[in-house]
């Protein structure tokens, strides 16, 4: 990575600006409620950055967004619950003020001695914070002496406590440099991206093809081979000239999958079965159907067990496999079963040395689920963000931290 990071500067006696990505989910989205976080692992991936950072001597000061909050007023999106599940795991208080920049914060800051953790409010309580408002990023800026992103599932906003920030602190003389989450994310990804060892296979899921077209349009110049399951491989399997009966196919993105089809057709793996049901919903009755018969009146929810032993004869002698996007509807588990079966194989593969690569969001969930997260080489923190970097596109928050 060409990026500064941590290790690079001295932090000692320095107020250092943190932006983490605490988006972490909550147990209830009422505000009268007593919101607790479910789920850890966005806090606890930013440990070693804090610790760290604690160990050498720096006052932080830490900020993230939390949810999609329209304004202040979403109280239910409040950091409190945040700097609660922070303090437990850090075993040490963590300050929580209730703005992101403002009297209360520019007064906590100006007391913050060494090995002291403020946390300030949800940035997107302000409405500058998605505007990449230059006005919003100075006042953040001016709250430290350094600035750190530690927030790769974040990188892919332009906002202005990923950017604006950045620039606002280079702007002062201030040093802005990544966290050890963004470095670990980015050398994991970014083999991926520029030097891929081969045989290099991707596995792409999920329901939608026209979010994915750059990105396969990437893989396909990159990857040796890219296995399609989940939704999307409906518009393959229909472009391809398959009936797929009721099964969700994205009219819009059609000609793009037949040119897809037609530029790559020995590179691009399709179901050859395929787990169909009468109807969406949790206990419909299931059927394996292989793709040239799907039903009329059946929509395709899974890939079936032909299909996994195709990828499975595909993926062996593969150097490097990533995973993005379920093979099914992993939410129901009646047509968890292939997304299922692909994370005990790759967990298999990667135990026998293989560099297998999770991508965030809902295949990190799936692979969470299974509970093999710790048999992957890496499993990702950034949905989007991962997405972006595979499609081979710069951050704005990588973008914008000092070069070596
Ligand atoms: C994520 O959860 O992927 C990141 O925190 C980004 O959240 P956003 O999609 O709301 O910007």
């Amino acid at each position: 990575m060409n990026k500064k990071t941590i290790t690079d500067i001295d932090v000692k006696n320095k107020k250092v600006l943190v932006r983490v990505d605490f988006n972490v989910p909550l147990s209830s989205q009422d505000p009268h409620d007593n919101i607790t976080v479910t789920d850890d692992t966005g806090i606890r991936a930013a440990l070693p950055t804090i610790n760290y950072l604690l160990e050498h001597g720096a006052a932080l000061i830490l900020c993230s967004h939390l949810g999609r909050p329209k304004s202040a007023a979403d109280t239910q999106f409040a950091m409190n619950p945040v700097a609660d599940a922070l303090s437990a795991l850090l075993g040490k208080p963590v300050q929580k003020v209730n703005e992101v920049v403002g009297d209360s914060v520019t007064a906590a800051t100006a007391a913050l001695q060494p090995g002291d953790i403020l946390l300030l409010e949800n940035t997107r309580f302000e409405a500058g914070e998605k505007k990449n408002d230059m006005g919003l990023a100075a006042k953040m800026a001016a709250l430290a002496d350094v600035y750190v992103n530690d927030a790769f599932g974040s990188a892919h906003r332009a906002h202005a406590s990923t950017e604006g920030v950045a620039q606002a602190m280079r702007a002062k003389g201030g040093a802005c440099v990544a966290g050890f989450l963004m470095e670990k994310e980015l050398a994991a990804l970014g083999t991926a991206v520029s030097n891929p060892p081969h045989p290099y296979i991707a596995i792409m899921g999920g329901a939608k093809i026209s979010d994915k077209i750059k990105l396969i349009d990437n893989l396909l110049a990159t990857a040796d081979k890219i296995l399609i399951g989940g939704g999307m491989a409906n518009t393959f399997l229909k472009a391809g000239g398959y009936e797929v009966g009721v099964s969700l196919v994205e009219a819009d993105a059609l000609p793009e999958a037949k040119r897809l089809l037609e530029t790559a057709v020995d590179h691009l793996i399709l179901p050859t079965d395929v787990i169909v049901a009468d109807q969406f919903s949790a206990d419909a009755k299931s059927e394996i159907i292989p793709v040239h018969a799907i039903p009329a009146s059946k929509m395709a929810l899974d890939i079936g067990p032909a299909t996994i032993d195709r990828f499975n004869n595909e993926l062996q002698g593969a150097q490097l496999i990533v995973w993005n996007g379920p093979m099914g509807v992993f939410e129901f588990e009646n047509f968890a079963q292939g997304t299922n079966a692909l994370a005990h194989l790759l967990a298999d593969l990667a135990a026998s040395g293989v560099q297998v690569i999770i991508g965030g969001g809902d295949s990190a969930a799936a692979v969470k689920k299974a509970g093999l997260t710790h048999k992957m080489s890496h499993v990702s923190t950034g949905g989007g963000a991962s997405l972006e970097l595979l499609e081979g596109k710069d951050l704005p928050g990588i973008a914008a931290l000092d070069n070596k």
